[in-house]
Parts: structure tokens; sequence; C-alpha cells
């Protein structure tokens, strides 16, 4: 059964706009599929979600690039963040939900990235061809809020530092199937219901071309109406 991990980057819960739009999509993906997909959601904001990734951690990573020896405690920061990773791996397919903080990703999502962004598991790298990403295969949804910034705004309203940053992350672990979808602004908006009407019908769009490459991929058909 194909598998979706969802990434919820927002901690607003029943308040979020990008979470209601990725539980919108995500019904949406599992109407049109033949079987129900297995689906697991990842809260980066729930208290112990994630483990720190500071002084052991980063350590352990440099004796793997100096390839020194990690010692018991860096063990451990390793094997604490290899257990994210692996949750990660085993999805064939993302949906990401990121409102914009501060014109760049919430820290906790960055966290994730900096968790799971690993030599040898999510890239790979040579002194001559330089980055490959490992995550090939793969398909990814990105639902992209911010409550000021849209794009085509002037300046003084903000830059879009998050969008740019996250799909380029996607390319580098080889997640080069990925759709960006943006919720914007949800604020600074005098119509913000047909608004989010416009972003649900593109999601509802997006999500019959998701499930039909996931059920291609097991050989599966799509649910015709
Ligand atoms: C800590 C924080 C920082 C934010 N920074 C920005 C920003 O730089 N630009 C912007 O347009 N909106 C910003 N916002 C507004 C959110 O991006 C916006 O309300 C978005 O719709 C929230 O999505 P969510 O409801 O899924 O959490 C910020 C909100 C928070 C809580």
């Amino acid at each position: 059964m194909p598998s979706i991990l969802h990434i919820n980057a927002s901690p607003r819960y029943g308040n979020s706009d990008s979470l209601g739009l990725a539980h919108h999509f995500i019904e949406a993906v599992q109407a049109a599929a033949s079987e129900t997909y297995e689906l697991e959601t990842l809260n980066l904001f729930d208290d112990g979600a994630l483990p720190t990734f500071g002084r052991v951690a980063a350590s352990a990573k440099m004796a793997i690039f100096t390839g020194q020896e990690q010692t018991p405690e860096e063990i451990a920061a390793w094997d604490a963040a290899r257990n994210v990773f692996e949750q990660f791996a085993a999805a064939d397919a993302y949906v990401f939900n990121i409102p914009m903080w501060n014109s760049g990703v919430p820290y906790a999502l960055k966290q994730w990235i900096d968790i799971v962004t690993q030599p040898g598991w999510t890239f790979g790298f040579h002194p001559e061809q330089g980055y490959s990403g490992l995550m090939q295969g793969k398909q990814a949804v990105a639902i992209h809020t911010s409550g000021v910034y849209a794009p085509g705004v002037p300046a003084v309203f903000g830059s879009d530092f998050s969008s740019t940053y996250f799909a380029d992350w996607l390319n580098f672990v080889g997640i080069q199937d990925a759709m960006h979808v943006r919720f914007a602004p949800t604020v600074l908006n005098a119509d913000i219901d047909g608004t989010r009407r416009l972003v649900e019908g593109e999601l509802s769009d997006a999500a019959l071309l998701f499930a039909g490459k996931l059920n291609a991929g097991r050989g599966l058909e799509l649910v015709s109406d």
C-alpha cells in the first residue's frame, strides 16, 4: 500500500490555514485512491517530536565527514537522527504545510531538515561532481501560507525565502517531482474565503495528479467517478 508522510510545520492546529489545506488535499488524494493510502503525520511542533541537533549531533556529523570514530554519546545522537530519517525514507510521497515565519520556514521545519539532511542518507557528495540527491522517485506537495507576503507585493510587504528555500532543499535531496501551492495573503486579504476556495480547487486538481502517480508506482487504478 502506498504511504504518505504528512509533515505539519504549523503549531496552530485547528486555527492553521496551511494545515486545513493539507487536510483538504489529503482527503482529495484518499478519495481518488482505489485503496486507502497509509498516512502518517509528523507534527513538528509537538513536544518531543524531534531530537535536538546541537553540540553532540553536529560533532557526530563532522566525525563522519572527517572519517573519525564517533564517541558513544555521538552514536546515540546519530541514532536519534537516523530514526527521524527512517520515517522520512519509508514514505512514497510527502505533504508539507509550511507557514512563512519571518520570511523563512518555521524553525521546527529547519530543525527537521537539519536532522534528515545527512551524507549517505538524503544526499551524496563527490569532490569533482558535487552533491547528488538520494531521495529519487518520491513526490511531494508543499502548501505555503503567508499573512502579508504574496507574489508581486512591493518589497515593504516582505520577501519569500521560505518557499524558495524549501523548493531548493527538495531538489537538493533529489525530490524533483514537487508541486508548490500557495495561499497568500492570509491576513491582509479582504476576500480570504474566496482565495481559500481557489486554492482548494488547485489542490483538488493537484490531488488527482498526486494519486495517479502514487497508484501508477504500485500498479493501481484511480477511482473513476
Ligand atoms: C512567528 C510568525 C512569523 C510570521 N512571519 C511572517 C512573515 O514574515 N511574512 C508574512 O507574510 N506572514 C508571516 N506570518 C503570518 C503567517 O505566515 C500566516 O498567518 C500564515 O497563514 C500562518 O499559517 P498557519 O495558519 O498554517 O500557521 C508569521 C506568523 C508567525 C506566527
